[in-house]
């Protein structure tokens, strides 16, 4: 084996197999939108029911997120990542074969676990296997395969418009990622940090000359080793007085990202366009492609300037971009149905707050929960800042068709934009640049006390 420090080959396989998890994450919350529409022809369903189905995949992810942290330190990241692969496949064949409602409900909650461990699992084992060179691109190259999995699946949906039972082909177009990634986990490492925490260091050496194409590895052992003697540490230090503001900052990380909406435009689009006046199915399933492409394309932007131009004004100027593009939605849908060219315009409102969203709180929340908490607690805080993710997302999810039964569209997003507005004060006073800074750094600013807004300060 050569002793390189080129960046080996490996790697990036390793990651792309791992990153088949958010595909599938963005996959199987995606498919949803244009599927609901099928559904309701081969059952009746009542707006509940049709909350239900759409939720069902979050309420899993929420209830499992919370496991995450503990499974994945007791079995290992490898291991896990094989169960939820068999979950994905599992939780696919009953929804897509499913004779009832019921089974229907059944097969997206088992699938809805796989995506709340894997969101959790995934972003963490590809940060442990990754150089420390390499480690910020990787990781938001999870968020990417979100996006691409979320476009593939309305290019499903749209495929499949015309079929018989086109609900059940869209759904079991899953099982494809899901067996990809069992068998690249067949044939992946177990992530060196956890063979070391594990005791296992002939194995963890090994591991890491693999990764690392080199055969001197010392200097990486130890300094793993090392970070562990500061890593002993209870459940409930997360929430100790130094570590609460950062744990409150992940938590509200995650609520600002979901209650601002995205998902009511990503699981819903179709039912939205169809609102606004695009009545076939079809037409309304493509223009939710053109929604998959740009939230893709905005995201490879966020992938390049997220280090170049800071955190904080990407996050604050996409914030502002999806309240205005809300607040226009919602003056739309006030005279709708008067003039038809408004309808074209609701689209263009749905296209800027996804580009929006996609290079500021799509990308970053994913980005900042990896970062800003102290090596000690990470694992469990992470998991805290991932829950509140899934549980808002959820909220939102089931509640968004009886709040537009019940207050009509344009109340319903100017809600929507208030949170908007909530948000941005909020991120504005607490939310740190930590683009450039080290994870060490802003652990130090952390205990020292510094205010929340400057833990990310170089000096
Ligand atoms: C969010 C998802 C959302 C997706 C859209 C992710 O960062 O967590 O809820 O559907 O972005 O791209």
């Amino acid at each position: 084996m050569p002793n390189t420090t080129q960046s080996p080959r490996l790697i990036y396989i390793v990651s792309a197999i791992a990153a088949m998890a958010g595909l599938l994450f963005g996959f199987d919350t995606g498919i949803i939108s244009g599927a609901l529409l099928f559904i309701q022809k081969d059952f009746i369903l009542s707006t509940e029911m049709k909350e239900l189905i759409v939720s069902s995949v979050l309420f899993g992810a929420m209830l499992s997120s919370l496991l995450s942290g503990s499974l994945s330190d007791r079995l290992g990241r490898r291991q896990v990542m094989l169960i939820i692969s068999a979950l994905f496949i599992i939780g696919t064949l009953i929804a897509s074969l499913a004779p009832s409602v019921t089974l229907i409900l059944l097969g997206r909650v088992i699938i809805g676990v796989a995506i709340g461990i894997g969101s959790y699992t995934a972003p963490l084992y590809i940060a442990e296997v990754a150089p420390k060179q390499l480690r910020g691109g990787l990781v938001s190259l999870n968020q990417l395969a979100i996006t691409i999995g979320i476009l593939a699946s309305y290019l499903i949906d749209f495929a499949f418009s015309d079929y018989a039972a086109s609900w059940r082909w869209m759904f079991a177009f899953g099982l494809i990622p899901a067996v990809l990634l069992g068998l690249g986990m067949i044939f992946l490492p177990e992530s060196p940090r956890w063979l070391i925490k594990n005791n296992l260091i002939a194995k963890a050496t090994l591991t890491l000359q693999r990764l690392r194409n080199k055969t001197d590895v010392k200097h990486e052992l130890d300094e793993i080793k090392n970070s562990f003697n500061h890593q002993k540490t209870a459940f409930r230090e997360i929430f100790s007085a130094w570590v609460r503001p950062v744990l409150f900052l992940g938590a509200m990380l995650g609520f600002i990202q979901q209650v601002t909406g995205i998902n009511t435009i990503i699981y819903y689009a179709p039912t939205i366009f169809q609102m606004a006046g695009f009545h076939d199915a079809s037409s309304s399933i493509l223009a939710t492609v053109g929604i998959g492409v740009v939230n893709v394309l905005a995201t490879v932007f966020a992938i390049f300037y997220l280090d170049k131009l800071g955190r904080r004004p990407l996050l604050l100027t996409g914030i502002v971009g999806m309240g205005a593009s809300l607040l226009c939605l919602a003056i739309v849908f006030y005279f709708n149905g008067q003039v038809s060219f408004l309808r074209w315009i609701a689209m263009g409102c749905t296209f800027t707050f996804i580009i929006s969203f996609a290079f500021s709180l799509g990308a970053i929340l994913w980005l900042m929960v990896s970062e800003i908490f102290p090596l000690e607690v990470r694992g469990a805080a992470m998991g805290v800042a991932v829950f509140s993710c899934w549980f808002w997302n959820f909220a939102v999810s089931a509640t968004f068709l009886s709040l537009l039964h019940l207050l009509g569209p344009t109340l319903t997003f100017l809600m929507y934009t208030l949170m908007c507005v909530v948000s941005f004060l909020f991120c504005y006073y607490k939310v740190p640049e930590t683009s450039g800074v080290t994870l060490e750094k802003i652990e130090a600013n952390i205990r020292a006390g510094l205010a929340l807004r400057d833990i990310g300060q170089p000096r």
